[in-house]
């Protein structure tokens, strides 16, 4: 089968890193056609720089990275350094990348992107703030029909929130942009916390990373290392969730994953819940079902699979 066009939807953050290295070392899965920051974890200029970085750590420059949306579309930005650090990628010091930015904005690529190609041949994998593609959705609804998934990280059900007691932090940050894209009618995969709070970032893991003895596994060991202490402080659990290439690995490898199709609406309205993906796991209501959404992952086989390919940069 050929590889799937993809455009990864991004505030890196180390997570975020690693999804775009694990799509960068399966070319025979995944064509990447670009990527597109978006402000979350750290602004909008630290997003499209870290993304460069990502790019240029993996040895691939010649990757198109675009700017796009440095707020959310009705409300002040929230970040997240507690999380990742000043820079979004704390860890060891990267240099600044000499690869350069685009110079069309992100949405405009996104639109483009998804009319010039064959109309079900795009899949987008949004780990950040819905922004972009909410955007790029209300913008041009012609290319709504042209997607062919969404496959993205972000909600929660059992696990409830992560930034506030309700709430997971990529649809937290623009509950309204996550309302559009989860409303638009597109196909959608979601990786909530869920699975994400399965896939947890292990000693032996990170040891596993290490011991491939490359600059890339150094620096995934370091990344994951530096995030870890925040989740593992939190939840008082022996890793931390590597959340965002859970994305990746389901273009890959979908039969690690496990979910169901159901309702899924986003809250706007309410102060204590804003930003709660209200999930019909128990098929309550006989709302349209929008969603796959996941719930179990083989952890182990997702470590092994992360390892596996990332030797390969
Ligand atoms: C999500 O929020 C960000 O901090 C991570 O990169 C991930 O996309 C997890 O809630
Ligand atoms: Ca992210």
């Amino acid at each position: 089968m050929a590889p799937r066009k993809i455009i990864i939807d991004t505030d890196p953050g180390q997570d975020d890193a690693v999804a775009i290295l694990l799509a960068l070392a399966s070319p025979e899965d995944i064509d990447l056609l670009g990527i597109t920051a978006v402000a979350g974890n750290v602004p909008l200029p630290l997003t499209e720089k870290n993304a460069r970085i990502v790019c240029e750590l993996a040895g691939r420059p010649d990757v198109r990275v675009f700017a796009g949306c440095d707020a959310p579309l009705a409300r002040k930005l929230v970040t997240a350094e507690h999380v990742h650090g000043k820079t979004g990628l704390d860890g060891p010091q990267l240099d600044a990348p000499t690869m350069p930015l685009q110079d069309q904005h992100a949405v405009d690529f996104i639109i483009e992107t998804l009319r010039s190609e064959p109309a079900g041949t795009v899949t987008l994998v949004p780990v950040g703030p819905l922004t972009n593609i909410a955007t790029a959705f209300q913008r041009a609804p012609d290319i709504i029909g042209r997607v062919q998934e969404i496959v993205l990280m972000g909600g929660a059900y059992f696990e409830v929130g992560n930034i506030t007691p309700t709430a997971e932090f990529n649809i937290y940050v623009d509950p309204e942009a996550a309302k559009i894209v989860f409303g638009a009618g597109a196909p959608l995969v979601v990786m909530p916390l869920d699975v994400t709070h399965k896939a947890l970032t292990t000693k032996p893991r990170i040891d596993a990373f290490r011991a491939l003895g490359t600059k890339v596994g150094d620096m995934v060991a370091a990344w994951t290392d530096f995030f870890e202490r925040f989740d593992m402080e939190k939840y008082g659990s022996e890793g931390a969730p590597l959340h965002d290439p859970c994305t990746i690995a389901y273009l890959v490898r979908p039969e690690l994953f496990a979910g169901r199709l159901i309702n899924v609406e986003i809250e706007t309205g309410s102060d204590l819940t804003l930003g709660m993906t209200v999930a019909d796991w128990w098929r309550i209501t006989d709302r349209p079902k929008n969603a796959l959404f996941m719930k179990d992952i083989d952890a182990a086989g997702f470590y092994a699979l992360l390892a596996d390919r990332l030797a390969r940069l």
